[in-house]
């Protein structure tokens, strides 16, 4: 099938990438230039476990920023562009509604198409953007009964981005009309049927989930989209607030957290306790959630207090770290991890930064590491009085603390002892609680 992907961000590009690599034809198209250009010479403009290798493969997959070169083309076109969240908390739509503008705009007028939304969006935007995109094309004397909608959200993460998308758990299609349906259904076949040929660099999870398909109408899959990754933030907000309890009580976290998780119904994952969650996705969408609750006079007091929990992890590092040192201005304190979690350069919307930012805020001198975000946090965060530093060792070096922000793999196999050694003092505040339980000569641990 041909397909075009509006939008080339973790979202569109993944999926993108994907679709090609199963046989199908793809264009993607941004407005970002910079982005088309990377695309072009085969370069991931975004880390991501096994892009680089994907986009080198033998396949039928261009980029532009001309969505007039290749829409005409388009048996199915996604649009996944990026939803921000606007300072009363909605989502901004602004590029949504210019990507159904260029649609509406462009398109012949008899062309049959499958428009599918996988951006974040509103409950009850998908109908917004099919009607105007239908009032769009019958002004223009086109026959609407070619147009087919469906609501498509993506479940990925980024870091495992790829690798949620050819082993997914489910496909939700959101949409009443059976062409669309159809289409989808078509289209995603192999990798709902995981009968596609394995992209060796693409690690397979383990235990590989059995890919189910659900249909809903278009505003269920919305919801789904909202709910899901809201639960999944509360689920991680509620370890948390169980894990400030245990600290009172003497109880161990991690323990705790394996004996919840092996209850099937509970499950292991996204309890684990420390500074909390951040990123693109769930910040977003609870406020969102909010929002659209509150538009609706509906009161959702457990989503805010996820929100509120998140947020007091932060405080309660803070209050520790002052516990110890007392006094901040002019302490220097390492943080090690920027990203917003480990095995993404993604360092927007990151705890990990935020309490850099409050530590300089409070007068320390703060030296910051990560594996992968430093080239993108010095661009980004160049005036917030970071001290960037190339490696670990060079973030420790006469530090008054050490605080461990993002659990990246490689932090846990350093040699604390050796580091400590160049610390002023040897204070190291795993505020990911990814050393728990382990010991090392003359250094003091302190867990979140
Ligand atoms: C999240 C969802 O997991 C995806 O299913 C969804 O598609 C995506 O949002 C989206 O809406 O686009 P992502 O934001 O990439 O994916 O990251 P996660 O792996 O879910 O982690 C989110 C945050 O939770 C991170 O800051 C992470 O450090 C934190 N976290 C995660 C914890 O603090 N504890 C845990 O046990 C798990």
């Amino acid at each position: 099938m041909n397909v075009v992907t509006i939008g080339v961000g973790y979202v569109g590009l993944n999926t993108a990438v994907a679709l090609a690599y199963i046989g199908h034809t793809v264009r993607g198209v941004d407005v970002d230039a910079r982005k088309i250009d990377l695309l072009k010479q085969r370069k991931a403009p975004i880390s991501e476990a096994g892009l680089d290798n994907l986009l080198t493969q033998q396949m039928d997959l261009r980029f532009t920023t001309s969505l007039a070169e290749v829409i005409q083309e388009a048996d199915i076109i996604f649009i996944a562009v990026g939803t921000p969240s606007l300072p009363n908390g909605h989502a901004n739509l602004a590029y949504v509604e210019s990507a159904a503008n260029d649609i509406g705009k462009l398109l012949q007028p008899s062309h049959d198409v499958t428009i599918v939304v996988k951006s974040t969006v509103p409950v009850g935007i998908n109908s917004q953007i099919e009607r105007q995109i239908r009032e769009s094309i019958s002004a223009r004397g086109g026959n609407t009964s070619y147009l087919h909608f469906a609501s498509n959200p993506e479940f990925l993460r980024e870091g495992t981005a790829l690798m949620d998308t050819f082993y997914p758990d489910r496909f939700v299609i959101g949409t009443e009309d059976d062409r669309a349906f159809e289409m989808l259904h078509n289209l995603f076949m192999p990798i709902i049927d995981q009968t596609f040929e394995q992209p060796p660099f693409i690690d397979v999870p383990n235990p590989r989930p059995k890919t189910q398909c659900l249909r809903t109408n278009q505003i269920s899959a919305e919801m789904i989209k909202y709910a899901s990754n809201v639960f999944l933030a509360l689920k991680i907000s509620y370890a948390n607030e169980i894990a400030g309890l245990a600290e009172k009580l003497g109880a161990n976290m991690a323990d705790i957290s394996a004996g919840m998780g092996m209850d099937r119904r509970i499950a292991p994952y996204f309890l684990q306790s420390g500074l909390g969650w951040g990123g693109s996705c769930f910040p977003k969408d609870s406020l969102a959630l909010l929002s659209i609750s509150r538009d609706y006079d509906y009161k959702m007091p457990i989503v805010q207090a996820a929100l509120d929990v998140n947020n007091a992890q932060k405080d309660r590092l803070v209050q520790k770290i002052l516990t110890r040192l007392h006094i901040l201005p002019g302490r220097r304190i390492a943080v090690y991890g920027l990203s917003f979690k480990p095995n993404t350069d993604d360092v927007r919307n990151s705890p990990s930064v935020e309490i850099a930012q409050e530590l300089v805020r409070r007068g320390a001198v703060v030296t910051v590491h990560d594996p992968e975000g430093l080239a993108n946090a010095r661009v980004i965060y160049k005036d917030d009085g970071f001290i960037f530093c190339d490696t670990p060792d060079e973030a420790a070096k006469n530090a008054d603390a050490l605080v461990i922000a993002t659990n990246w793999a490689c932090y846990k196999t350093l040699d604390w002892s050796a580091i400590a050694k160049t610390m002023r003092q040897p204070l190291v505040f795993d505020a990911r609680n990814m050393l728990r339980g382990m010991r090392f000569d003359n250094v003091e641990i302190i867990g979140l």
